[in-house]
Parts: structure tokens; C-alpha cells; sequence
């Protein structure tokens, strides 16, 4: 069975957040004796040529794009087991970062849409499935619906599109949104891919997939509501029947505090509780900080926005702070929020680091060593950091929501179990209470929280059993 996913970003190649790691991790997953799973990408220019390099010419057209003739090119890698194919256009993909200016990223990612179906035939591999990842692929299932569907190859194929936040749609203004995607009139209507005034590039995905995912269980019931459906609530309780969650997993083998070549000292499930704190050591005069093992360390590694739930922390820094915890920040994104962690910096140095910068090896640092991970998030459609401070034995702090309800599970103090800590509703003060009290088992109750540690790590968050229901979903759409 062949499977192509089509997405923004994948890594190792490029970038910006959790997308990344799901699609660069979950192909090679897959039984290779009956899945055959490739992934295609954009080529953006910024990327590091050590992936340039790699690439291979394959082929070349052009193709009438937005009242132009654009040039289509072709290249393949394969990696870690895995094909990859990217398509080159100077025009669209060039630039610092994969995302620029709205409009044109719109434009940017209809073109791709499109080029990836004109390419399909070109590849000597035609899927049985085209699994599509968040708004920048979502007219691939339209387009595959429209024009192409008239063609003898194109005919049967299936799709599939993965909600990984449904915040972000990709809509413009209808009449943009109509000269520049070649639709016709007909698809415009509120049934299809209308919302308001604007075209929506999520939206078309979403009614013409065949089938529909999201990255876990609660978020895939929360969509279906009000407050977390982004205008998409009624859409997502139309097709409730073809929506499933199937929680994300991590890289086991690039997130192991036992090989990690980014952490000071290894550890693992057998040794943590005696060489994890090598690594607080190191951070915490690395980064200038009071040399302290019993002070309660909060890592924090994320983009710098209101989703991730900045607002709480910032009404409670202070009070934090006074409270003698220390925090390492790593991340970046709104202003607000990168003044905030600096301020707080300059004001505590002794217990606030603001790390504002993109990282791998940091982040890998500060999974390693802190005590413990705060991510409060307004909504978390699954959320990846969690998951990597649970594999190193990093407790999570979490608001109940999302992935983050379904892969946290509470500290019970009666029955001592639990992962980590966490709080229901969006409130400041929640979330200040859940972390003191996370911070009194650390400081009067260390043998519980070494407890909490060992079942962190003994939690299995590998892609496997998520693969098998990817498989299962496949085999159900192709029949
Ligand atoms: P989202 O995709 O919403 O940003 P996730 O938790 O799913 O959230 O994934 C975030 C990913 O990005 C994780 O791999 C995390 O380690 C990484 N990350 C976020 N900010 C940074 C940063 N400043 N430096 C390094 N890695 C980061
Ligand atoms: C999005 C979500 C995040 C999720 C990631 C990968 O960026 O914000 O919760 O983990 O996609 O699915």
C-alpha cells in the first residue's frame, strides 16, 4: 500500500514546530513490508545545504498557475529509510523562513498543492493515499475533486487530512482566493469552502477528505465545540463519523536521555535518580544561575504565544519568582512575551534565564535538567513537549487540555500515582496553586516525586501503537 504525505514542514529538512517532528518521525514507523509511506515538501531555500546536497534532479515542467506558466521542478532524497520529494520553485520558496506575509504564504501553498498533483504522475508512485497535514494542504483533496479527478490516474485515489491546529485555516478574501486557486464559483458557497467573506484552504480539506484525523482523542472531541472549533465546530459535528483522534508520539531514538549526545551526563529509567541532576548542575552555571540542587527548576521550551497559555505565567512571574523557583526559557514569538522572560531576567538573575532563540541542543538541555515542564496551554491539539520531558523524567505541569489531558496524568496523592500535575480550568491562579503544590512534593516529599519521576519514565510514548492505527485507517479507505 503507498502512502504520500504532503506537508509544510518535516524535519530534518525544515522547521517551525510540532508539524516537524510528526511527519519526520511517523513515515518510517510504518510496517514497511505492506506500507510503503513518502512524504513531499516544498524546497525552500532556507534550508541547510547539507539537505541541498542531498537532493536529486528528477524532473521538470511547467504549469499554469495563477494566469502564469510556473516552473515545477522535482528532486528526491531518501533518508533514514524514508523517500523524500520536494518541489522547486525559486519564486515562492525562496526567503529566511518557510512562512512569510499571509497572502502570499496562501499563494505560496496553493501553488504547492497543486504542483504536488501535477507532479504525482512524474514520481513512478502513485498512492493509494494522499495524507494531507494542517491548512497548507488543504486543497489538495479539492483540487483532487475538481479538474484532476477527470484523469484515469487520478481516479480513486484517497485522502486523508490531519488536523495538527485548527487555529490556523488559510483563508483569504473569496475573490483573491478564486483568481489565484483557479476554483471555480461552485466551490464557493458556505457548504464547501466558504467561511464568512473569505475562501478557506483548511476548510476545503476538511469537506472533501475522505477521511479526517486530528492528533488526540480530547482535542478531537473539543473541535466539535464552540470554544475550541474556530468557526469549524458545526463542520467537524458534520463529519463526526470520518473525525478520529490518534494521539502523536515522539522520535524514541533522537529523544533517549541514555544516547543524547546534546545532555552533559546520560541517564536512564535504571540510574535517573542518581545522575539526572548532573545535567541541573551544569545547566544552572551554564546559564548563571544559583548552584543549587534543591532549588525547583521549571523548564520551559515553546513559540512565545497565547495558545501556550504565556498569559498565566506572565500574571504569576512574580509571584513565582519569590517563591525562589527558577526558571530556563527557551523559545520565541510574540514580543510581549520575549520582553516579559528578559525583564524577568534582569530582575532575577540568580533565577530566571530567557533563552530567546531557536535550539536543538538547548531544548535537549532543558528537558534534561529541570525539575520540572510548565506548559499551561489556552488549547493543545496534542503537544510534543510534554512528551519529551516525560521520556527524560522531567515532570509536566500541564492545563487538562487537548493532548495534554489525554498523555499527563495527575498526581493522586492517595493512591501515589501520576506523571505529573496539572489544572482544569484557564485561570492564573489554578495554575499557580497546581505549581506550588508540584513544588512542596519536590521540597517535603522528595521520595513521591522520585516516584513521579520513574513512571514518567515508564511511560511509553513511541510512535508504534499510533502507526498501527494510521495502518488501520489506511486499510480502511483503500478497502
Ligand atoms: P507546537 O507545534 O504547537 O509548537 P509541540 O509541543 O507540538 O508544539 O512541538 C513543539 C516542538 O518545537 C518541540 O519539538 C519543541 O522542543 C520545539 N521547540 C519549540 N520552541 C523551540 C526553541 N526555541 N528551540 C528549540 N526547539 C523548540
Ligand atoms: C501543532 C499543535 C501541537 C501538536 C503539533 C503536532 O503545532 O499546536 O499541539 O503537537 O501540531 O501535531
Amino acid at each position: 500500500k503507498k502512502v504520500l504525505f504532503a506537508s509544510s514542514e518535516c524535519v530534518p529538512f525544515i522547521k517551525t514546530g510540532g508539524l516537524a517532528d510528526v511527519v519526520g518521525s511517523l513515515p518510517k514507523c510504518f510496517d514497511k513490508r505492506y506500507y510503503d509511506v513518502r512524504v513531499i515538501l516544498p524546497k525552500y531555500s532556507c534550508m541547510k545545504q547539507q539537505w541541498k546536497d542531498m537532493m536529486q534532479y528528477k524532473t521538470h515542467f511547467y504549469m499554469d498557475f495563477a494566469g502564469q506558466s510556473q516552473y515545477v521542478g522535482v528532486l528526491e532524497c531518501v533518508y533514514d529509510g524514508v523517500t523524500f520529494y520536494f518541489i522547486d520553485n525559486e519564486h515562492y520558496f525562496t526567503g529566511d523562513k518557510p512562512y512569510t506575509e499571509h497572502h502570499w504564504d496562501i499563494e505560496k501553498f496553493m501553488y504547492f498543492d497543486r504542483a504536488v498533483l501535477s507532479a504525482l504522475p512524474l514520481l513512478d508512485f502513485r498512492p493509494d493515499v494522499i495524507h494531507c497535514h494542517d491548512w497548507q494542504t488543504g486543497l489538495i483533496p479539492v483540487y483532487l475533486h475538481d479538474s484532476f479527478a477527470g484523469g484515469d490516474f487520478f481516479r480513486g485515489i484517497k485522502t486523508v487530512m490531519t488536523i495538527h491546529n485548527l487555529k490556523f485555516q488559510g483563508n483569504d478574501g473569496v475573490e483573491q482566493f478564486k483568481r489565484i486557486s483557479g476554483l471555480s464559483d461552485y466551490y464557493f458557497t458556505i457548504d464547501k469552502l466558504r467561511t464568512g467573506v473569505d475562501g478557506n484552504m483548511l476548510k476545503g480539506g476538511l469537506v472533501y477528505a475522505d477521511a479526517i484525523t486530528t492528533v488526540s482523542n480530547t482535542y478531537a472531541e473539543e473541535i466539535k465545540t464552540q470554544f475550541y472549533g474556530e468557526g469549524l465546530d458545526g463542520l467537524m459535528r458534520a463529519r463526526a463519523n470520518d473525525l478520529r483522534g490518534i494521539v502523536n508520539g515522539i522520535d524514541y531514538v533522537d529523544y533517549n536521555p541514555d544516547t543524547d549526545k546534546n545532555i552533559v551526563v546520560r541517564y536512564n529509567y535504571d540510574n535517573v535518580l542518581e545522575k539526572k541532576i548532573h545535567n541541573k548542575r551544569a545547566i544552572q552555571a551554564e546559564l548563571g544561575l544559583a548552584q543549587d540542587d534543591n532549588r525547583f527548576m521549571i523548564g520551559i521550551v515553546s513559540r512565545l504565544t497565547d495558545q501556550k497559555g504565556f498569559d498565566l505565567i506572565a500574571y504569576m512571574m512574580e509571584r513565582m519568582c519569590e517563591q525562589g523557583i527558577q526558571f530556563v526559557v527557551l523559545g520565541t514569538g510574540e514580543q510581549k512575551y520575549e520582553d516579559m522572560f528578559r525583564w524577568f531576567a534582569g530582575k532575577y538573575p540568580d533565577r530566571v534565564s530567557a533563552n530567546i532563540y531557536y535550539s536543538e541542543e538547548m531544548s535537549h538541555r532543558i528537558y534534561a535538567s529541570a525539575d520540572a515542564f510548565l506548559m499551561p496551554s489556552l488549547f493543545e491539539p496534542c503537544g510534543l513537549s510534554q512528551l519529551m520531558s516525560l521520556r527524560y523524567g522531567t515532570l509536566p505541569i500541564v492545563r487538562e487540555t487537548g493532548g495534554l489531558r489525554d498523555t499527563v496524568q495527575p498526581f493522586n496523592q492517595f493512591e501515589r500515582t501520576g506523571t505529573g500535575f496539572s489544572f482544569a480550568n484557564y485561570n492564573a491562579h489554578e495554575m499557580y496553586n497546581t505549581v506550588m503544590f508540584a513544588k512542596y512534593i519536590f521540597d517535603a516529599r522528595r521520595d513521591e516525586w522520585n516516584g513521579l519521576i520513574k513512571s514518567a519514565m515508564a511511560q511509553d510514548f513511541s510512535w508504534q501503537a499510533s502507526a498501527n492505527k494510521y495502518q488501520e485507517m489506511y486499510d480502511w479507505l483503500i478497502g
